[in-house]
């Protein structure tokens, strides 16, 4: 062999181990890539959630396994067919309009399905879907959000029947705090009366320098002092002028009573408006929330001055509606809404409000004070 082909044949040997070892690492990056392959197969067809892509009519393209069982059926079955033909109660409509909206947008779009009675075990679905770049086709993403709506549908009933609870103890309460009145006034008070008459008796019998004398003039005290305290109770459980001169007088004695335990806070009190024929839901309800508001500041916001306004309020819209319109306004030290309280007296403010299909708003800040607004729908509904 002479030189030469000794020379070419080293090179084709080396050549043919390069082209060996080429193939070695191709058939390597093959294998991994096979894999890969495989493992996104295996993620997709049985991710949690189903995965479609569909046209802009609605027919599906490609589907993964999830997606398949939750249309109830095989995947090879689904392709080229519509949809929303595998759900036996699902809006049309509704499904129509996402469909159309999802292609003409930009972003993704959602939308929460009925598609079967409720005690189906798959009775609503969530669809959120983006369209592909420049195809007539959206991918889609499908999930099971049966129990999740089976759960805020009880929340809602439960909150719902909460609601009416409420408004039943607050009627019962104001029931039996009128009955508690009824007999501190008539029971306690006329014997209270009948002790200060009988007393009367004898101031005007008895020595003025006796210690008889003394003694019933020490009862008289005791027992006007006893008048006053049941005239305070007695406005607290039930405002007599609520029920006989209606809200506006009854808020005016309220005022007067405050400013007799609480020298020191100016407390103003503005009423707009014929106010008078309010009704008496809404009169006790709007009492106790101003009594509510009244204590929080003195009790809480150590304030110089507090604005109550109470007044019809006309809000122009579509349709105008009439609102009551109640604030509570202090310039006290305020409060973080946030933080926890045992305390009932806002709970119960917001309960009121919310029976009466009302809103009421807080702000709040640190030395700043408390605003308080609340609008009634008026007239209220019962
Ligand atoms: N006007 C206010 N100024 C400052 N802090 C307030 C005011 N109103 C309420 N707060 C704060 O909010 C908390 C909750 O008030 P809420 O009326 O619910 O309970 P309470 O007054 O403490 O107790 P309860 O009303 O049940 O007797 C209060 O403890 C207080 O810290
Ligand atoms: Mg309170």
């Amino acid at each position: 062999m002479n030189q030469r082909s000794q020379y070419r044949r080293l090179v084709d040997f080396e050549l043919h181990n390069q082209m060996q070892l080429l193939s070695n690492q191709l058939q390597i990056k093959q294998q991994e890539l096979e894999k890969s392959h495989n493992c996104y197969i295996d993620l997709y067809d049985h991710a949690p959630v189903g995965y479609l892509t569909l046209d802009n009519n609605g027919k599906i393209f490609s589907i993964n396994l999830t997606g398949a069982s939750l249309l109830k059926a095989e995947r090879h079955t689904l392709i080229g067919k519509l949809f929303s033909d595998y759900f036996a109660n699902i809006d049309k409509q509704a499904f129509v309009t996402y469909l159309q909206e999802t292609f003409s947008s930009s972003r993704k779009t959602s939308i929460d399905l009925k598609i079967g009675n409720i005690d189906d075990i798959l009775s609503y679905v969530r669809l959120e879907s983006t369209v592909i770049n420049s195809k007539n086709m959206c991918r889609m993403m499908m999930s099971d959000i049966s129990q999740l709506k089976k759960t805020i549908n009880l929340n809602r009933d439960l909150l719902t029947e909460n609601r009416q609870l409420m408004k039943e103890l607050f009627r019962v309460q104001e029931k039996e705090r009128r009955v508690l009145a009824r007999e501190l006034h008539d029971a306690l008070g006329q014997w209270l009366t009948a002790i200060r008459a009988e007393n009367e008796v004898i101031l005007n019998y008895t020595d003025k320098n006796s210690i008889i004398f003394t003694s019933a003039q020490a009862i008289k005290e005791c027992t006007e002092k006893m008048h006053q305290v049941i005239r305070t109770m007695l406005h607290r459980l039930r405002p007599i002028l609520l029920d006989t001169l209606g809200l506006p007088d009854a808020l005016c004695e309220l005022k007067k009573q405050w400013i007799s335990h609480n020298t020191g806070t100016i407390l103003r009190l503005e009423l707009s408006g014929n106010l008078s024929l309010l009704g008496e839901r809404l009169n006790i309800n709007i009492f106790r929330l101003v009594q509510e508001g009244l204590n929080n500041a003195y009790k809480h916001a150590k304030a110089s001055q507090i604005d109550v306004f109470l007044g019809r309020e006309t809000i122009m819209g579509n349709s105008t509606a009439e609102f009551l319109l109640l604030k509570i306004k202090d310039n006290g030290k305020g409060f973080n809404l946030h933080a926890n309280s045992t305390g009932l007296g806002l709970v119960g403010m917001r309960e009121r409000v919310i029976t009466l299909d009302g809103r009421m708003v807080i702000e709040s800040a640190q030395n700043r004070g408390t605003d308080i607004t609340i609008r009634l729908p008026f007239p209220a509904k019962n």
